[in-house]
């Protein structure tokens, strides 16, 4: 655990690398599970996290917000919502309060598919769920979205004629202009039925300097080009459906719980969040 941050630096004889994993470039999935304090990270994912740390203070804080409104969104979502089944696209590496852990502490019958690119998901996923028949993991790209909705997997734990959640927790962001965010926010909510949610949040250049920074590091390090977008860019992911109380706004304004890391730091103001029904 390092001093100045409170990270943990996994070594590579505490965490084997699971077969087929690159460790020569950092990924996502790591990075923000070392910024969270995990130990799924490897040397490289380290170093992207450290320049953006260098760059902006409170880059893990930003992740911690990220991550408190997801459990405050599941939250919603399950007790108050009595939504039933959750599909969590870019779910990224299990964590302290995983998704189906926050859903099923509520309803024991929530069931859960967790969807991500990086096979290391799937990796430490499977060991994680193997005694869980309501949760699955499954290996599959946002860039695809009707592709989620025909996997069998998914198929077989998301019943699309019942109302359901979709979760995009930080990964609209890490989408570039040309593969059409937009348009992947539209056919994810064309296959929501009434009384489906839409939970969406990720970092937003609200005209800090600082997130013109984190962005060209977040460039650099491969993990896209465009993960700061103004607001407005991504108010239309919710089009056609009515947006929760109060809005989509600044994560740490979005119903605040007391475990919410530093309310009153204005960088939360890099970090947006919202929930839409779909009428
Ligand atoms: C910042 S993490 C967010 C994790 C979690 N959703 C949360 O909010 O706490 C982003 C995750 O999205 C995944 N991801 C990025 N692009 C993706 C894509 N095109 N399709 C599926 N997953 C993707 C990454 O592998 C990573 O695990």
């Amino acid at each position: 655990m390092t001093e100045s941050t409170g990270l943990h630096s996994a070594t590579a004889a505490a965490e084997p690398v699971p077969a087929g994993i690159d460790t020569n470039t950092p990924a996502i999935s790591r990075v923000y599970d070392y910024l969270l304090g995990g130990k799924h990270n490897y040397d490289v994912d380290r170093q992207a996290s450290q320049a953006m740390i260098d760059a902006v203070r409170e880059t893990p804080l930003l992740a911690k917000a990220n991550r408190a409104f997801v459990r405050r969104a599941v939250e919603f979502l399950v007790g108050e919502a009595g939504i039933k089944q959750i599909l969590d696209i870019g779910s990224g590496l299990p964590t302290a309060g995983n998704v189906h852990e926050i859903a099923q502490s509520i309803d024991p019958n929530v069931r859960v598919a967790y969807v991500d690119k990086d096979p290391i998901v799937l990796a430490y996923g499977r060991a994680l769920l193997s005694t869980d028949d309501n949760t699955t993991v499954v290996t599959a790209d946002l860039r695809d979205p009707d592709g989620i909705f025909r996997n069998a997997d998914v198929r077989r734990l998301i019943d699309t004629d019942e109302p359901f959640a979709v979760l995009l927790g930080g990964v609209m962001m890490h989408l570039e202009d040309d593969e059409d965010p937009t348009g992947i926010a539209a056919r994810i909510r064309a296959h929501l039925p009434s009384g489906g949610y839409l939970v969406h949040c990720g970092c937003a250049d609200p005209g800090d300097p600082r997130a013109k920074e984190l962005n060209r590091i977040f460039a650099e390090t491969h993990m896209g080009t465009r993960c700061f977008r103004p607001v407005d860019e991504q108010l239309v992911y919710f089009d056609g459906l009515e947006l929760i109380e109060p809005g989509f706004v600044p994560a740490n304004t979005w119903r605040p719980s007391p475990d919410f890391p530093e309310p009153d730091n204005p960088a939360h103001a890099m970090l947006v969040a919202g929930i839409g029904l779909k009428p």
